[in-house]
């Protein structure tokens, strides 16, 4: 275990509050910036010193993969709060969560084998709510439209509001489990049941289920009040968001959005803890946007025929050339080349795709690509009050001079039916009818990832996030220059 370089505790009578959440689709980095900040390399001159004793989690389960790499270890978490490396920070998943237990003792054995312990870091609160098997099954029979990642997210946080059917309960927390493993669970076995599923051992299906439940009893955390006595105790807590803004189950464009809420305010719903402990709000963004999953993409290369293909993703690096005819090429370094100098942007974008190794960290499906919409960025900056924002994969723009585009492409404007908006609307097929107005920045064709200091770079990557800068309005603190978790370079 390692020590992180900060003590958790500010000479400040009460502690702060920061959220951290991702700007886009998801997986624009967001573990790798928040186990920079908790480490403590960033804080003296981003956050005015602000150390953390504690790392939330305030919304979503399994569904989430959040990688970090540090030297030998690579660890995709799902369900755990980063924070897992550093031996004094504490993590706490926060009841706005739902909870797979199956999954979560896989998640815990993978950090274990790594060398990591969190059996006395962890809290989870009892009133999250359990994924039961009923709505994992339940979603992997129905996701498929979505293109929902197969964990039960959705029909779990829908039995919330749903409470019981016929006088039965079908919502399920950790705590109401643990404290009646009886009736819990007949009403597990009862929920998955009542979806009359084939050939399925409904037996052995609850004893799993009810095995790994108990192994939870050590985490939970009946304290209403235990992340308020963290922070009048003079420590600081930041919030790790799940899923990203875009995905947002009311705001999102609907259905093709996650199913709990993924704005800054709901790390405060989603947690039991008031906002007037809220300092700052932290944007991760990334510099190639992807969206794994269907539904609107503006400025997607290939447009819908990319979403349409990302969506029959079995076996995609063998099919990935092949489903659209240009079966010719192989997936080779030359291969790569002809895709990216193509004038269809859709091949561009396979091309950038197997550059990029742009696959989910969860289901491993191929990741939709598109240009960076600045209009949407400024818009959920000013709706998320982002403070800061932290911009990943600026090594892959490279890639672009590479390409037959003529710079690196970013959306400085959109119009609708033939008129220009100044705003991105939130209607699934307004949205669909947008259309892009892009601009080129220069490009640039050198490796930057070894590079550790902002003016070492190449000017026009300089451009580049100053001219994010000057569009959103807010500062940016560091670049993401490569997948490693020290591959960053801190501006401010
Ligand atoms: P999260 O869900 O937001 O935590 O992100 P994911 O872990 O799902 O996906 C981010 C992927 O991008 C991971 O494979 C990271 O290792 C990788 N990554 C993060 N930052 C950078 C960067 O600056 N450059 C490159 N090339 N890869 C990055
Ligand atoms: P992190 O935290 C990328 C997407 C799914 C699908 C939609 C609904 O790693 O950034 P769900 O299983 O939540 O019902 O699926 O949301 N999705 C994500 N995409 N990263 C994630 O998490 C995601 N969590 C959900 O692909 O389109
Ligand atoms: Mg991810």
């Amino acid at each position: 275990m390692l020590k992180s370089k900060n003590h958790g505790v500010k000479n400040l009578d009460k502690g702060k509050s920061t959220v951290l959440v991702g700007m886009q689709y998801g997986d624009e980095g967001k573990a790798k910036v928040l186990d920079a900040i908790i480490e403590g390399t960033p804080t003296e001159s981003l956050y005015n010193g602000t150390e953390f004793s504690t790392v939330v989690r305030f919304n979503g389960g399994s569904n989430a993969g959040h990688t970090i790499t540090k030297g030998d270890v690579k660890l995709v978490t799902h369900q755990i709060p980063s924070g897992i490396f550093y031996d004094d920070i504490d993590l706490h998943i926060g009841y706005g969560c739902v909870f797979n237990p199956i999954k979560f003792l896989e998640e815990k054995s993978g950090i274990e084998e790594n060398g990591f312990n969190i059996d006395d870091k962890l809290r989870i609160d009892s009133q999250t709510s359990l994924v039961q098997p009923h709505h994992t099954k339940f979603d992997q029979a129905n996701g498929g439209k979505i293109g929902t990642t197969g964990n039960g997210i959705g029909p779990a946080y829908s039995d919330i509001a749903t409470r019981s059917l016929g006088g039965d309960l079908v919502n399920l927390t950790l705590g109401r489990y643990i404290n009646n493993p009886h009736d819990g669970r007949l009403l597990v076995k009862k929920n998955l049941k009542r979806l009359n599923l084939e050939g399925l051992n409904l037996e052995k299906e609850v004893n799993n289920f009810h095995y790994a439940v108990m192994k939870c009893e050590q985490y939970i955390s009946e304290n209403e009040v235990h992340l308020l006595d963290i922070l009048d105790s003079g420590k600081n807590i930041i919030y790790e968001g799940a899923n990203s803004v875009l995905l947002d189950v009311k705001s999102g464009p609907e259905p093709f959005v996650t199913s709990s809420r993924t704005l800054v305010p709901a790390a405060y719903t989603g947690s039991n803890v008031p906002s007037n402990y809220h300092d700052k709000a932290i944007g991760v963004v990334k510099a190639i946007m992807s969206r794994v999953g269907n539904g609107p993409f503006v400025g997607e290369f290939g447009g819908n025929l990319s979403e349409e293909y990302c969506d029959g993703y079995e076996n995609v690096k063998k099919t990935e050339i092949s489903k659209y005819g240009i079966d010719k090429i192989d997936v080779n370094d030359q291969g790569i080349q002809t895709l990216l100098k193509s004038k269809d942007d859709f091949e561009v974008g396979v091309g950038l795709r197997l550059l990029g190794g742009e696959y989910g960290a969860t289901t491993k499906r191929p990741r939709r690509i598109g240009a960076l919409d600045l209009v949407q960025l400024k818009q959920s900056c000013r709706v998320n009050g982002i403070d800061i924002l932290h911009i990943n994969k600026v090594d892959c723009l490279n890639q672009f001079s590479e390409t037959s585009f003529e710079g690196i492409p970013v959306i400085v404007g959109y119009e609708l039916d033939g008129e220009k908006i100044s705003y991105r609307p939130k209607e699934t097929e307004t949205l669909r009818r947008i259309k892009p107005v892009f601009k080129h920045l220069n490009n640039f064709t050198d490796d930057i990832s070894n590079l550790r200091s902002y003016d070492a770079l190449p000017k026009e990557a300089q451009g580049f996030v100053e001219f994010i800068e000057k569009y959103t309005g807010v500062k940016v603190g560091s670049i993401g220059v490569g997948p490693e978790r020290d591959d960053i370079i801190y501006k401010i």
